[in-house]
């Protein structure tokens, strides 16, 4: 992504997000009053016109066949991730939670439970300067609950930056890490994953990652290659992906317990019931929970290079590309986990 200018993926999910909002109350899964100012005038505009339900139908008609389902599978995530973190919240009584890759999302300032929390948001510098941009012009002033990390996960450390901002690990913390992790390193992800498992006892993470079937051509899903065509053309391109069916053993070599894993297809029909069946497309994005289990040792080996992980650099520096030959050959069951 190119340092000096906002992230334009953190964008699309602001669209997707404020289209939701304009929806009548009754029907919309969530509302965001905030996600439509992060829009450039033309998209504002597209999203005023979706106000009229005719309209609304055509532009998401539009949008899913730009994106196909897309749009379904960020909104119906939205709604579970807010889902998960309300009842994490009001479970466990955690007062400490930090938005990894945050972009535009505006959970600390939407959501009363987060209000009563110190909210840490974590991105690249250019994406946090224009979303604090826009929010100092909504808002009389930032809330004191929501501190400010900068961070590139691929190049700096997560503990430092957060350290700096008064994060406090020992205690018990709920991680968000929503649409991040495709664009990352290996590395970086399991980094990550790895300070998570580090944090207080009972600290969580719930974040999304998409099948490395997708993303190395082993496994069909509708509309994915067309897209990851296009994604690998642009400065975000979709870098890295895990096989669910050996997410438990990968989350457990970083020290964490997967609590759940749900595919785009599951998570949208907790939220759109039978209509969820027509959506194809985006199937391989998933929505996952984990929680800190029993400390890893110092120096434990890392999954990385085992064959759940796709991350095409890690594997060329190693000489250990992954072979899909192998998988492509597996029967389907074994396959898509
Ligand atoms: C698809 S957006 C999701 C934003 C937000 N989580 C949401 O759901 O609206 C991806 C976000 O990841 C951030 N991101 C991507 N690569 C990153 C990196 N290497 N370091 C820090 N942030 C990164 C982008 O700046 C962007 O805000």
């Amino acid at each position: 992504m190119k340092p000096e200018q906002a992230s334009r993926t953190a964008g699309y999910m602001a669209l997707f997000r404020a289209g939701e909002t304009v929806r009548p109350a009754s029907q919309r899964l969530f509302a965001d009053s905030f996600a439509e100012h992060f829009l450039r005038p033309g998209l504002r505009r597209a999203v005023w016109l979706a106000r009229r339900p005719v309209l609304a139908s055509f532009l998401n008609r539009y949008a899913d066949h730009r994106l196909p389902e897309a749009r379904t599978s960020a909104i119906a995530r939205t709604r579970i991730i807010d889902d998960i973190l309300g009842e994490d919240l009001e479970a466990s009584g955690l007062r400490q939670v930090v938005i990894l890759g945050a972009g535009f999302d505006c959970r600390a300032y939407r959501l009363a439970g987060l209000q009563r929390a110190t909210v840490f948001e974590v991105d690249h510098p250019a994406t946090l300067a224009t979303k604090l941009a826009v929010l100092r012009r909504l808002l009389p002033k930032i809330p004191d609950h929501v501190r400010h990390v900068e961070i590139d996960f691929n190049r700096q450390r997560l503990p430092d930056g957060l350290a700096q901002a008064g994060f406090q690990p020992a205690r018990p913390t709920i991680f968000l890490w929503e649409g991040v992790t495709n664009y990352l390193s290996a590395e970086a992800v399991e980094a990550v994953l790895r300070y998570v498992a580090s944090c207080g006892p009972g600290s969580k993470i719930i974040f999304t990652y998409v099948h490395s079937g997708a993303l190395d051509g082993s496994v069909y899903f509708e509309g994915a290659e067309r897209l990851l065509r296009d994604v690998a053309k642009t400065d975000e391109p979709w870098t890295f992906g895990l096989a669910p069916a050996d997410l438990t053993e990968f989350l457990s070599k970083t020290g964490l317990v997967l609590d759940r894993d749900l595919s785009a297809n599951e998570y949208r029909s907790l939220y759109f019931g039978a209509a969820a069946q027509q959506m194809k497309g985006y199937e391989f994005y998933h929505v996952a929970a984990a929680h800190a289990g029993e400390r890893t040792e110092p120096g434990t080996p890392g999954p990385i290079g085992s064959r759940n992980v796709y991350a095409p650099s890690y594997f060329r520096r190693r000489g250990r590309m992954r072979d899909t030959s192998r998988l492509n050959a597996l029967p389907q069951t074994q396959r898509r986990g």
